[in-house]
């Protein structure tokens, strides 16, 4: 049996920002198994987001695991603040202008999880070289800066073939999810799932995440007996 743990993790970005400190407890209660933290820095992308307080806020609120992806052109300027802040988790994208590796390596000595992230159209070869630093590899479903976006099935090939090379990588998925998408993506190989829109707008968040974990567990149980 593979030891792979399906997670599934609410993204804050779909949360009303007004009410960041009860969407946070909301999901804790509702069983997530962390938070998913989007910060922009409207630079790398075409929109700005939140910041090292936002994931202090969630530290000081509630005990899961804090999930930090960093959509930033300079991630070097700044991870030192999300660590200190609380992060359990930071996730760089492989596409920054400068080079991951180092960011990698400080993440790791600060005894954080570190992760690399893949926008839709980037190959899965970019990340090569990373993958002995990282503890997940994040394959993007959409284009990243904005919630509420339409899955892209293209990437499902990519994550297949990660799946593929490496079996026992925590891969996530990030992106225009719905039970229907999470699930193609546990069929090839996706085994955390970072959701926003389908999650908040959940009239029943707990029950959403439960049964949207156990397909997703179902699926991958198929894939990876
Ligand atoms: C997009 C973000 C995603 C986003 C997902 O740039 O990285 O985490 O919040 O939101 P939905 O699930 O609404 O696509
Ligand atoms: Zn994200």
């Amino acid at each position: 049996m593979n030891k792979l743990n399906v997670q599934v993790l609410p993204s804050l970005l779909a949360a009303d920002m007004g009410r960041l400190e009860e969407a946070c407890v909301r999901c804790e209660r509702a069983g997530a198994d962390g938070l998913h933290i989007d910060i922009m820095d409207g630079h790398f992308v075409n929109n700005l987001s939140m910041g090292p307080e936002v994931v202090r806020m969630a530290r000081k609120l509630v005990k899961i695991p804090l999930h930090v992806h960093l959509m930033v052109t300079n991630p070097e300027t700044m991870i030192d603040a999300f660590v200190d802040a609380g992060a359990t988790t930071v996730l760089v994208h492989v596409e920054i202008p400068g080079d991951p590796k180092p960011v990698l390596q400080r993440l790791k000595a600060r005894g954080v999880r570190a992760g690399i992230t893949l926008n839709p159209e980037t190959p899965l070869e970019t990340a090569t070289e990373y993958l002995p630093l990282v503890d997940e590899v994040l394959c993007m479903t959409v284009h990243p800066g904005f919630g509420g976006q339409s899955f892209i099935p293209e990437v499902l090939p990519k994550i297949r073939a990660l799946r593929k090379s490496m079996p026992q990588l925590n891969i996530s998925v990030d992106g225009g999810l719905d039970a229907e998408s999470c699930n193609r993506s546990a069929e090839v190989g996706g085994n955390i799932f970072l959701i926003g829109t389908t999650l908040f707008r959940a009239t029943d968040m707990a029950a959403a995440i439960t049964s949207i974990r156990d397909r997703a567990r179902a699926s991958l149980s198929t894939l990876m007996p």
